[in-house]
């Protein structure tokens, strides 16, 4: 990474946001070498300069000059992750060295007898260990050349692997260009995982299950599938995240390498890597003199990793010095310079009493285990989805069999197979459903999809989740219309379309039993409110396949109103930043339906806001480039909503403290990021009073 400093690169930013000439051809070199660091700030550092809306401005405008002059595209531009290349085999590449495995160990024991067969293969006991977290994802080796990215292959089976360059190249947090020369690097091998923060993994499976979609068991498999996609462009919405941990090797320019001679160590590797512009282990990472340090840094991840932003298995412990790895040298399976640590999995054992099968909103059949309620990792457990029949048919479940559950880190608890050994003879086979549980219809599956479908458009449960979807808090945000209610009124006839609820009867509502005219009240005004709402939660509310929060607000911004959709084509909504040929021709083939323009047309009639308000510009706002984070629960206001009005007045709102944080806004019963913040000086802390005030005063 350039070594920019905050003042000039904001000083360059505004002048390509507020200066026609300045974003000219000529400056084209320097506006792709702005893009790049204001997406290693956000992507890698976790700390932006400047609005999401700004860093979207200039990326259109180095598109707008690299339509003018294609001549002038090159691989390593900014607009260059996603390309059109699609591909069904993943060619087959030698890594090289050969990518190895991590000897485990599960106790002090364990560790004790390692770390004196290091001592003994050392010949001294002077050894330096760095302990750094064991990431649960998909390793990954990268090439770079003169700074360029090159490759990135997967595992394979450790000596080849498969790969995967375009995918890899969506990824933002792999620079395409880095900055390795400075470090008189030509070409270097670096290894690390491929993960998916536990945020970003909830809430992609959130957004596959409002699809209908089966949701992912684990972020690890959802990397790792996601790894191998065909198409790109579904990579890139995965969210991954690239966090390196090795530099395997690094040679200069005469073909020398620079392990054990100019980077001395692995904590001096990961420094590299940093500064290349990777997002690495080094900030995670602590140097030990001994075993019993390691110990206590392993303890103390014990409880640290829940807060840790992604899944941790387990810890890495390495023999520093890379003389002394290189005494230890390795074996055919992995190195014995280095150790895992495993955590303890977080399982339990229960029956499998039931399977039901619910409808989603775009007809696919979700079939969900009922368990006998069991205690796992401090929560309850009653019911896990079984994803799809193939899964179910894969595990051999049966119901009656006792399963083994297992809940890693904060995600959804899933079953991991049956204890055949338990079995009685008396388990029964779990039927798949042939037609839909709703409404009778026949079930279709077709090739290539793992769900079955009910495709009858007019099917109570899809139009009852279809209504949920849009009232539900990320989209129209109706409060008071939960979903016994909506099922209820759809029942009662009085709902059963999207724009029956804005012609509610509240006269029938306010006589039915449990409710009143205060209630009936309550819900009219949140549905009056809700016609007023920005329009990416009207585009996401629609349920537009492949169309989540995030590129319902990339629309939001390019347009000024919901009808202009009805103009443009697979080609102008692929201009978009990360909309790619799939969600592109989705939005078009919606569009160009007929009940869906009507559905448009009526929600104008009665009142709903279809027009975008991107006319704000975010440079202008009081909160452009701030970032703020919050810890315990807000009394006052959801923080979601807190959030939202954050975004609106320009600020980004972050998951994790970092020296950069500008503001910690704190709730009742606040956790552990209070006392990270308070041990950084810079950064302001304010209760919910402060908070509400400092944003009325601004
Ligand atoms: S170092 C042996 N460090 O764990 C090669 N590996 O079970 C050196 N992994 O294939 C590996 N986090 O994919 C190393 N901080 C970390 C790691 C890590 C996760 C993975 C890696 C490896 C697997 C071994």
């Amino acid at each position: 990474m350039k070594a920019w400093n905050t003042k000039d690169i904001l000083q360059v930013t505004r002048q390509f946001l507020e200066s026609d000439e300045f974003g000219n051809k000529n400056n084209i070199d320097l506006l792709r070498e702005v893009l790049n660091f204001h997406e290693w700030k956000y992507y890698v550092k976790n700390d932006p300069l400047i609005a999401d809306a700004e860093y979207d401005r200039l990326f259109q405008l180095l598109k707008n000059i690299e339509s003018a002059y294609p001549e002038l595209i090159i691989p390593e531009s900014p607009t260059q992750r996603v390309g059109n290349a699609l591909r069904k085999d993943f060619p087959v590449v030698e890594h090289s060295l050969p990518m190895l495995s991590l000897d485990n160990s599960y106790n002090e024991a364990d560790l004790y007898d390692w770390s004196k067969r290091v001592h003994a293969l050392c010949q001294t006991d002077d050894v330096e260990y760095v302990v750094e977290p064991k990431l649960d994802g998909s390793s990954i080796a990268l090439i770079y050349e003169n700074d360029l990215f090159l490759r990135a292959a997967t595992r394979g089976n450790g000596i080849q692997g498969e790969a995967i360059s375009e995918n890899a190249r969506v990824i933002h947090s792999i620079p395409l260009k880095a900055g390795f020369s400075v470090s008189n690097i030509s070409k270097v091998e670096i290894r690390g995982e491929i993960v998916i923060a536990k945020d970003t993994f909830k809430a992609f499976n959130h957004e596959r299950m409002e699809q209908g979609l089966p949701i992912m068991a684990n972020p690890r498999n959802a990397a790792a599938g996601a790894l191998r996609m065909i198409n790109p462009e579904d990579v890139a919405r995965r969210g991954l995240t690239a966090i390196v941990y090795q530099l395997g090797m690094a040679i200069d320019k005469h073909g020398h390498s620079l392990l054990g001679s100019e980077i001395l160590s692995h904590a001096q590797a990961l420094q590299v890597l940093e500064s290349a512009g990777f997002k690495t282990t080094f900030p995670e990472l602590k140097v030990c003199n001994s075993i019993n340090e390691v110990l206590h840094i392993i303890h103390e991840w014990d409880s640290k990793r829940e807060h840790f932003p992604f899944e941790t298995d387990g810890m890495v412990i390495k023999v520093n010095q890379f003389d002394q790895q290189k005494k230890c040298g390795k074996t055919a399976h992995h190195p014995r310079w280095a150790m895992a640590f495993k955590f303890k999995a977080k399982q339990a054992t229960t029956r499998l009493i039931d399977v039901e099968y619910q409808v989603g909103r775009t007809g696919t059949i979700n079939p969900v285990a009922k368990l006998e309620p069991v205690a796992l990792a401090g929560v309850t457990i009653s019911s896990v989805s079984l994803f799809n029949e193939d899964l179910i048919k894969e595990k051999k479940l049966m119901i009656g069999d006792m399963v083994l559950v297992e809940r890693a880190g904060e995600v959804i608890p899933y079953i991991v197979k049956p204890v055949l050994e338990t079995r009685t003879g008396l388990e029964k086979p779990i039927i798949f459903p042939t037609q839909c549980p709703s409404c009778g219809s026949v079930l279709f599956r077709s090739n290539g999809e793992a769900a079955w479908r009910c495709i009858n458009a007019t099917c109570p449960a899809q139009t009852i989740e279809k209504l949920k979807h849009f009232v539900s808090k990320n989209a129209m945000d109706i409060d008071g219309l939960g979903e016994k209610m909506i099922a209820r009124l759809y029942h009662l006839n009085l709902l059963k379309q999207i724009p029956d609820i804005y012609t509610l009867d509240f006269d029938a509502i306010s006589r039915l039993e449990g409710y009143g005219e205060k209630s009936a009240g309550k819900l009219k005004m949140a549905i009056e409110a809700s016609k007023h709402q920005a329009l990416y939660r009207l585009i996401f509310a629609m349920g537009i396949r492949f169309v989540g929060q995030q590129t319902a607000k990339t629309i939001a911004k390019s347009i000024s109103n919901l009808k202009d959709l009805y103009k443009l084509t697979d080609e102008d909504l692929m201009q978009l930043n990360d909309v790619g040929h799939k969600v592109a021709s989705s939005i078009v083939d919606f569009m160009a339906t007929p009940s869906n323009q009507m559905l448009i047309e009526t929600l104008e009639s009665l009142g709903i806001n279809i027009n975008s308000d991107s006319s704000l510009t975010i440079t202008n706002l009081p909160l452009a480039g701030k970032t703020f984070l919050f810890t315990g629960s807000l009394q006052s206001l959801t923080r979601s909503k807190a959030s939202e009005m954050l975004e609106q007045l320009g600020a980004r709102v972050m998951n994790s403290v970092t020296n950069k944080l500008d503001y910690l806004i704190v709730g009742k019963s606040p956790g552990s990021k209070l006392a990270k913040a308070q041990a950084i000086s810079s950064i302001k802390i304010m209760d919910e009073q402060e908070f509400l005030k400092f944003t009325k005063d601004l």
